[in-house]
């Protein structure tokens, strides 16, 4: 980028967008945070906030939420790419999923848009055992998920964190695409092992039924749309489709993504995972 204006990042608190955040940020670049919290207030589920969060940027980070693979996130990316290169915007970098039709269909409204874009097209985040959903029961050390030996390149976001930063920030990275992946696959039960091995205690993982799932979700009282997509990536996405690994990490950052024992065990220092 040659000038100073902000960068609107979108989920700017959340797993990848805060670390993006930081990293613009100790380059002296500006950031707006949108987000419910930001300033101006940014919410996806009501437009008329979109477009104030739009004055004025050089790019815009686009982390979509609850999950770009939720039915109708694509329209609503769309809509949202659109209306910001009505307003000026000329650099849009998204955040994407593999083997989600609903996140291909929204590259594809992005790419339409207008702007010029690039797609970080990644894997299961590494930091779901430790920033999501799944701390809680490795604190109390058990994990059931309904899903068997299946291997996934688990991704860390730091990563992905580095990558979004190059895209926006080095020439070349225009109409690209990249897939990113850890550096191996593992099943959840080999992710659950090794952070057992990285916090030193007893944690089993059991595969449950579709049925159990489906009930132990019921008892969290997750809002619909999430008990939805837990339900649609661990019986649908899940299916072995993902089951490879990408250069996209090497390609943006000229070295090796960041592997998942490396994450188990600065984040086992954290004590995140102590009961
Ligand atoms: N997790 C994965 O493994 C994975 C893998 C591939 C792709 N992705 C994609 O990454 C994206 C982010 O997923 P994540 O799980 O990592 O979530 P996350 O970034 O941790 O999500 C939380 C962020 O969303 C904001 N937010 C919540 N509700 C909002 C609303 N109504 N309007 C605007 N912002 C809102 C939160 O800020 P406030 O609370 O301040 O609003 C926070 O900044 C999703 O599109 C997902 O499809 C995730």
């Amino acid at each position: 980028m040659t000038d100073t204006k902000p960068v609107l990042i979108l989920g700017g608190t959340g797993k990848t967008g805060r670390r993006l955040a930081e990293r613009l940020t100790s380059q002296g670049i500006p950031v707006r945070i949108g987000s419910r919290s930001g300033s101006p207030r940014f919410d996806w589920e009501v437009p008329a906030t979109w477009e104030p969060a739009m004055q004025g940027l050089g790019a815009v980070y686009i982390s979509y939420y609850p999950d770009i693979a939720v039915p109708g996130a694509a329209e609503t990316v769309g809509a949202f790419a659109r209306l910001a290169v009505a307003n000026g915007v000329t650099r849009i970098v998204l955040l994407s999923g593999r083997g989600e039709t609903e996140a291909q269909r929204a590259e594809e409204m992005v790419k339409a848009s207008g702007a010029d874009w690039t797609i970080l097209r990644c894997a299961w985040f590494s930091q779901n055992f430790s920033e999501g959903f799944l701390v809680e029961s490795l604190r109390q050390g058990e994990v059931a998920l309904p899903v068997g030996p299946v291997g996934e390149p688990f991704v860390d976001v730091d990563d992905i964190a580095d990558a979004a930063f190059v895209a926006l920030t080095e020439p070349g990275h225009v109409g690209q695409l990249y897939e990113l992946t850890g550096p191996r696959l593992l099943s959840f039960a080999d992710a659950v092992a090794e952070i057992a091995k990285a916090t030193g205690r007893d944690i089993g993982y059991i595969k449950s039924s579709h049925d159990e799932f489906t009930a132990a979700t019921a008892a969290y009282e997750l809002p619909p749309e999430i008990a939805w997509l837990l339900n649609e990536l661990f019986t649908e996405v899940l299916d072995g489709r993902n089951e490879t690994l990408t250069d996209g990490l090497q390609r943006v950052l000229g070295r090796a993504p960041k592997d998942f024992s490396a994450y188990a065990n600065e984040t086992a220092a954290t004590g995140i995972w102590s009961n």
